[in-house]
């Protein structure tokens, strides 16, 4: 297993947030998927769906966790939400580091994202039967890939960080 922890979990649970913390605190360097997508495509995540569709932007995922999977060490890795779902994501993230699901309950994934325009799987109406539903098919993969998990609701960042760290 490389020397890396990656972060899991679903929109909403405080992967960034918790990441660049987490990376200060180790002096790690911090990378967030989604970003190095955004970049390497010149467009944001909603036109990537938008203009490509989202098997796209899976095959850009799985793409660039394998370049990871080469070059990344002492890194912390903040995934996109449905970053486990392909099943050889799963492996290579295993490989990757240390893999921690920080998992959110669908009232905290309302309450945070509720005016937040950039996820499109969220967008339109009924935001939250789709976090429901989308919730409860992910849990049991974010459970399976990950060596860790933390319950996020109703702590705050440092606490989860200070977790983290006890036990990497
Ligand atoms: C997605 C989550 C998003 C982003 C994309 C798809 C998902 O990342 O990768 O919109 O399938 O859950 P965040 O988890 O950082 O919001």
């Amino acid at each position: 297993m490389k020397k890396n922890i990656v972060l899991i979990g679903f929109m909403g649970s405080g992967k960034s947030t918790v990441g660049k913390v987490l990376a200060k605190q180790l002096a790690y360097l911090f990378l967030d998927t989604d970003r190095e997508i955004e970049e390497k495509e010149h467009k944001t995540i909603n036109k990537i769906f938008e203009e490509e569709g989202e098997h796209y932007f899976r095959k850009c995922e799985t793409e660039l966790l394998k370049n990871l999977e080469i070059s990344s060490e002492n890194c912390i890795i903040s995934t996109g939400g449905g970053m486990p779902l392909m099943e050889q994501n799963g492996e290579i993230l295993s490989k990757l580091g240390f893999v921690v699901y920080l998992s959110v309950q669908k009232d905290t994934v309302i309450k945070r994202l509720k005016y937040d325009m950039t996820r499109p799987l969220l967008a339109g109406d009924h935001a939250e039967e789709k976090v429901a539903k989308l919730l409860e098919f992910r849990k049991p993969i974010y459970e399976y890939t990950a060596h860790m998990m933390i319950e996020t609701d109703h702590k705050t960042i440092d606490e989860i960080v200070e977790e983290i760290i006890r036990n990497y």
